[in-house]
């Protein structure tokens, strides 16, 4: 069921509530791929009812940022949905989320602000006020379709550290389900902007996957120095590629390492074809 409006999804919500029925959100922007499926099908064997958000939201993008080119394929994604048997697809206007005539800015409008710990590395260095809007738009969804359960990509993995510690430090009832990066088979971490890539391109992106590997497989060989494990990136980079960051931090909590340990996580930014493409991998264990 596609529904538009909060007042039309409170009214299913309250009779799933009214059953007892346990509920799963899947947030995301819409031009939905096999990597959101799979969080959709994460949700579906762990709850009764599933809602997938679809909602570009126009608060986490930067002035120059491609909010307005930012593919829209809601039919498609509908269909996509309701072939997993997701329960209500849920894709309100911006005037529906944010309230008519309101204008998007932190001096008229409430927000979220997670931590500047949090915030200021990583993503959080170039898109300012980024994710400010994420868990502005997250505690929004989960205000409105108050899930037991939602679920997010690690694909995002700061993204997913910010959205656990919002839960936690403003006791948000909900429990928050990471699932694994699905990628292309060539390695390529599955994304909705790898819809603005050339098939050149594609081939250029799988640098961030390569880099990543590679880190992961020195780090098992003995190698634990981060700067030492950062510096094999250069062999794999070319003209084509417009390194953002390289990092190895603490996979919870973000925290910087000098000695790269079993917790460690390695994230890379990096645009090709002037498209930003983000990728990470946990250093010890499979993903
Ligand atoms: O990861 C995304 O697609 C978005 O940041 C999210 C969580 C749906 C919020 O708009």
């Amino acid at each position: 069921m596609l529904i538009h409006t909060i007042q039309e999804l409170r009214t299913e919500i309250n009779k799933w509530k009214k059953d007892g029925l346990t509920i799963g959100l899947v947030p995301t922007m819409g031009a939905l791929h096999n990597g959101h499926l799979s969080l959709i099908k994460k949700a579906k064997s762990t709850c009764d009812k599933v809602v997938v958000s679809d909602f570009v939201n126009p608060i986490q993008f930067g002035p120059s940022e491609d909010f307005d080119k930012y593919p829209r394929t809601l039919e498609e994604d509908v269909k996509l949905c309701d072939g997993e048997g997701v329960d209500i697809v849920f894709a309100p206007s911006s005037d529906e989320m944010y309230g008519k005539g309101q204008r998007l800015s932190n001096d008229t409008l409430t927000y979220v602000c997670p931590p500047f710990f949090y915030v200021n590395k990583l993503c959080g260095k170039t898109r300012t006020g980024h994710f400010d809007g994420v868990c502005t738009v997250v505690l929004k969804l989960f205000n409105i379709v108050q899930p037991n359960y939602a679920f997010f990509g690690q694909k995002d993995a700061q993204q997913v550290i910010i959205i656990k510690k919002m839960v936690n430090d403003l006791n948000v009832p909900i429990e928050i389900i990471q699932c694994p990066i699905v990628r292309e088979d060539t390695g390529l971490a599955l994304s909705s902007r790898n819809k603005y890539l050339s098939e050149t391109g594609k081939q250029d992106a799988l640098v961030l996957s390569k880099i990543l590997n590679n880190i992961k497989t020195c780090y098992n060989k003995g190698i634990t120095d981060v700067e030492a494990l950062k510096e094999t990136a250069y062999s794999f980079l070319t003209d084509k590629h417009d390194m953002e960051y390289l990092e190895i931090v603490d996979k919870d909590t973000l925290e910087d390492k000098i000695k790269a340990d079993d917790n460690s996580i390695a994230l890379i930014a990096c645009r090709v074809e002037n498209v930003r493409l983000i990728d990470n991998i946990y250093l010890k264990e499979s993903n």
